[in-house]
């Protein structure tokens, strides 16, 4: 793929980033998290800054700084995070949903601290589904004829029935996202591993409307680049 400077390709855009994992509470002082440390939506963050956009950075918390020059809204729920990315998606000419939003979260709040106790059963937490924000967006899109380019993010694994490919553009279908960053995590690997917390990473960018897979691979900063090339191009820039 084309390298060089990114200097200007994204000039006068607004992009929309999430980064991060989600935090949902379960009391006071616990919660449900996930293994995201941040660190790609950091990077396309930096990458967008560097192409020149106006950059909004919706973030959980991070393993890394957050990049100067991004203004920052930072969030711990995904309700948290639905919001605050549907307020900032209204003027947004590009989304690009890196965050790793859980899937459920615990049904009930306690108010205090749940203690151990000998003479009752040891708790039991039941979860109920968070919204899907990246569907949510497309919809808004749609709703409000709005030209927005929405970016999806996707770690998948291969299975007795069908390939990660095959997965990856199931979801970019299901999700209706113009494009899909799908990590690849290649048989017997676990995903996590191979990516969340690690300073590298190998992608491929898939496109609802069938263009070519770009591949991209190297540092976060690096797959980020590559990214916001593909978008610059998406928006018709040189
Ligand atoms: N996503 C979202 N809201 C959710 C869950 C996911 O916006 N409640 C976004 C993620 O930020 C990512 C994309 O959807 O850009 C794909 O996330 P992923 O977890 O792979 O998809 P899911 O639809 O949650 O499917 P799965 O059951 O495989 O986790
Ligand atoms: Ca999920």
């Amino acid at each position: 793929e084309a390298s060089g400077p990114l200097s200007g390709l994204l000039a006068g855009k607004h992009v929309l980033i999430t980064a991060g994992g989600t935090r949902e509470p379960l009391d006071p002082v616990r919660y449900l998290g996930n293994k995201s440390s941040g660190k790609q939506g950091v990077a396309l963050a930096e990458a967008a800054l560097a192409a020149g956009a106006d950059v909004t950075l919706v973030h959980a918390p991070l393993e890394v700084p957050a990049p100067a020059g991004a203004r920052l809204q930072p969030i711990e729920t995904a309700l948290e995070l639905r919001s605050a990315t549907l307020a900032a998606a209204a003027s947004a000419d590009v989304v690009i949903m890196a965050a790793a939003v859980a899937d459920f979260r615990p049904a009930n709040i306690s108010t205090g601290k749940i203690k151990k106790r000998d003479d009752v059963a040891d708790p039991v937490i039941t979860l109920v589904r968070n919204p899907d924000i990246l569907a949510e967006i497309v919809a808004h899109r749609a709703a409000q004829n709005q030209q927005q380019l929405i970016v999806g993010f996707a770690a998948e694994t291969g299975d007795d029935e069908a390939d990660a490919r095959t997965y990856a553009q199931a979801k970019l279908r299901r999700k209706g996202c113009d494009l899909l960053v799908v990590n690849e995590v290649g048989p017997g690997e676990t995903g996590s591993e191979r990516v969340f917390g690690r300073d590298s990473n190998q992608v491929e960018i898939i496109a609802l409307d069938g263009a070519g897979p770009v591949l991209a691979g190297g540092s976060k900063r690096e797959v980020a680049d590559a990214v916001v090339r593909v978008i610059a191009g998406r928006l018709g820039a040189p």
